[in-house]
């Protein structure tokens, strides 16, 4: 994921290029590592009330679909980037080091459009996403306390993906303020 670079540094593919670049540059993944944690334990050098705390952060895994483990109205903010329709299979991108974690994505839940496989191989169409995006977009109104806000991030040259996003926000009646939504990254229709 190192491409060339004629004029030095890192030079890590574009975001969401997920290609081999055709000239590679090295990169030794001890040096990698070890540069990962040096950067971690400045953060915690140079923000002490990150170690201050009384109750440490705290990560979970789960399909946004169901955040069951999350009491309602017990949240003050939401950041969320679903994935944009066709554009990218997350879970097949993900698969060699989900292998090495030994837990992989269960494909069932995952919000994509995937027109590759029969649906009843997998495959997932338009009104699928959108069923499946409007179920998270409804465990998030339900654990949000009222008032409160979420940012979505969301791209997608397709205006029939933007629609089911749309009617996802719409259904569970959180439809976001396309005026202040838009970013460089972000193109409303
Ligand atoms: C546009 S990407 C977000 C990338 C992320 N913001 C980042 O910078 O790495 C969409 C992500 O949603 C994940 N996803 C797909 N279905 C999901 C689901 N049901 N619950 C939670 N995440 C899901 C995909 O695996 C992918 O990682």
């Amino acid at each position: 994921m190192r491409r060339y670079n004629a004029y030095g540094g890192q030079a890590p593919t574009d975001g969401h290029a997920l290609h081999s670049p055709a000239r590679r540059r090295g990169a030794t993944w001890l040096e990698i590592f070890r540069h990962q944690v040096a950067q971690v334990a400045r953060f915690y050098s140079t923000h002490p009330a990150a170690t201050a705390q009384t109750s440490p952060p705290s990560c979970s895994v789960s399909s946004a679909t169901d955040l069951s483990w999350l009491p309602s109205s017990s949240v003050d903010y939401v950041f969320t980037d679903p994935p944009f329709g066709a554009n990218l299979f997350y879970a097949d991108c993900n698969v060699v080091w989900e292998s090495w974690l030994g837990d992989v994505t269960d494909t069932d839940a995952e919000i994509v459009v995937n027109r590759s496989l029969p649906t009843s191989a997998g495959g997932k169409t338009l009104d699928d996403y959108e069923k499946l995006l409007a179920q998270a977009f409804n465990e998030i109104r339900r654990v949000l306390n009222p008032g409160a806000r979420t940012s979505v991030v969301f791209h997608n040259a397709d205006d029939k993906v933007w629609s089911a996003l749309l009617s996802a926000t719409d259904s569970a009646g959180t439809r976001p303020d396309r005026r202040s939504a838009c970013s460089t990254r972000c193109s409303a229709p």
